[in-house]
């Protein structure tokens, strides 16, 4: 019954409450083009044609799932025609030599940072850093990617604000707040005093774990709640809280790629509240995911906990943080905001296979990415999308 997961795209360069006001944009428009579709009786425009992207050229080792160890990347990687990766584009033979057998000032290799999209050929971007210095070291080549995605210059400044009183999203009618199911918005964040994922030791992903469960197991009122490790959970609990979209799923192979599934399950774990509306993953892809979600479409509610939730963690946590880049993270489409507003939504119109040029017209114009609703890469087989800004 068409059901998709519709987010923010942008995440750098505009304060979180840009962003969480573009998913609400896209997120009404793409209603009032499912109330006219249902008007027309769901009449299916022409589909336009994705288009292509020009491959590297040049090259000496190729790119593909073979590639499972730094070591194999002995020299600049050939892509295959079509790969459309920011990996692909800006991992050139030039950047590849220039770099090659050097190390980030946390000591993570810079072969490292590429090899998730060296062997993923499907990445949309490809690359990891390793700590928040690599994004300085190997800024010439992160910029390049940081620009073409968020389009944030290299001298641009990052100005966050969490402010929920500054959104304009009034309340969905009746009728549109039936099509959406749930709200969830979610923020990433690592310590100042650690490596990220890909370069963290796990004696030191360790330490954080404690160090951010402790903070966690602190806060009071509505934000109260426990503290859950990985480590020792049941898999029937592990499998319940993946199906209702509470915890991450595990074995996700770009993240396996760039070392950051190491030590799985050690270290790893979730914090909610009872009611489970406020949430924090410890040591997925970075080291917090501070999230704050209920079913209903009430976008302010959500995000004013969420704004108070980030701030009562990081008075008694120093996160890593900068004024060009924001906060940052392992994936460099995540720094700046870090943050991921999404409502999962009804669209059986707009999101069928027949409207699909029109569906992805309207989230290109509002910034928004759609997913399926079981997380990142899952496709949507019931007509309910999860919508991003
Ligand atoms: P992230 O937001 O951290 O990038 P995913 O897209 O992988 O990660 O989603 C993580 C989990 O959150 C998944 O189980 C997904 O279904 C759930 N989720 C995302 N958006 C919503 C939403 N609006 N309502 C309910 N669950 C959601
Ligand atoms: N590395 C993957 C890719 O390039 C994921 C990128 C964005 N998602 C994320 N979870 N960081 O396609």
């Amino acid at each position: 019954d068409g059901i998709f997961d519709i987010s923010n795209r942008r995440r750098l360069g505009r304060s979180e409450a840009q962003l969480v006001q573009d998913m609400y944009d896209g997120v009404k428009a793409m209603i009032d083009a499912e109330n006219a579709l249902e008007k027309k009786g769901g009449a299916a425009p022409a589909q336009a044609a994705p288009a292509g992207a020009p491959a590297a050229a040049g090259a000496m080792v190729k790119a593909g799932p073979h590639l499972v160890d730094i070591k194999q990347l002995t020299g600049p990687v050939e892509f295959p025609a079509g790969t459309k990766s920011l990996v692909c584009k800006y991992l050139t033979p030039e950047i590849f030599n220039k770099f090659k057998g050097t190390k980030d000032k946390a000591g993570v290799p810079f072969e490292l940072m590429v090899l998730s999209g060296c062997q993923n050929i499907d990445s949309g971007i490809g690359a990891y850093a390793g700590s928040h210095d690599s994004y300085s070291t190997y800024a010439e080549f992160f910029d390049k990617i940081i620009e073409d995605y968020h389009g944030h210059k290299k001298d641009g400044k990052h100005i966050s604000n969490m402010d929920h009183t500054k959104l304009k999203c009034p309340p969905f009618s009746k009728e549109d707040d039936a099509m959406i199911i749930s709200t969830r918005i979610r923020v990433g964040r690592n310590l100042a005093a650690y490596p990220l994922g890909p370069g963290i030791t796990a004696a030191q992903r360790n330490e954080c774990e404690a160090t951010v469960s402790k903070v966690l197991t602190a806060l009071d009122g509505d934000l109260k709640g426990k503290y859950y490790p990985l480590k020792g959970m049941k898999k029937e609990d592990q499998d319940k809280l993946i199906a209702d979209h509470f915890l991450f799923k595990e074995g996700d192979r770009f993240l396996s790629s760039c070392g950051l599934n190491r030590e799985w399950p050690d270290g790893r774990g979730i914090f909610h509240n009872d009611a489970k509306t406020f949430l924090t993953w410890v040591n997925e892809e970075d080291q917090l995911r501070i999230i704050s979600m209920e079913k209903g479409s009430d976008i302010g509610g959500v995000f004013s906990r969420l704004s108070r939730g980030a701030a009562a963690i990081e008075k008694a946590a120093k996160f890593a943080h900068d004024d060009h880049l924001g906060y940052i993270t392992s994936c460099p489409t995540n720094c700046g905001t870090a943050l991921r507003a999404s409502v999962h939504i009804k669209l059986p119109l707009l999101g069928s296979k027949a409207n699909k040029a029109d569906f992805e017209a309207i989230a290109a114009k509002y910034f928004v990415q759609i997913r399926g609703i079981h997380g990142e890469h899952s496709e949507t087989d019931d007509g309910i999308f999860d919508i991003p800004t």
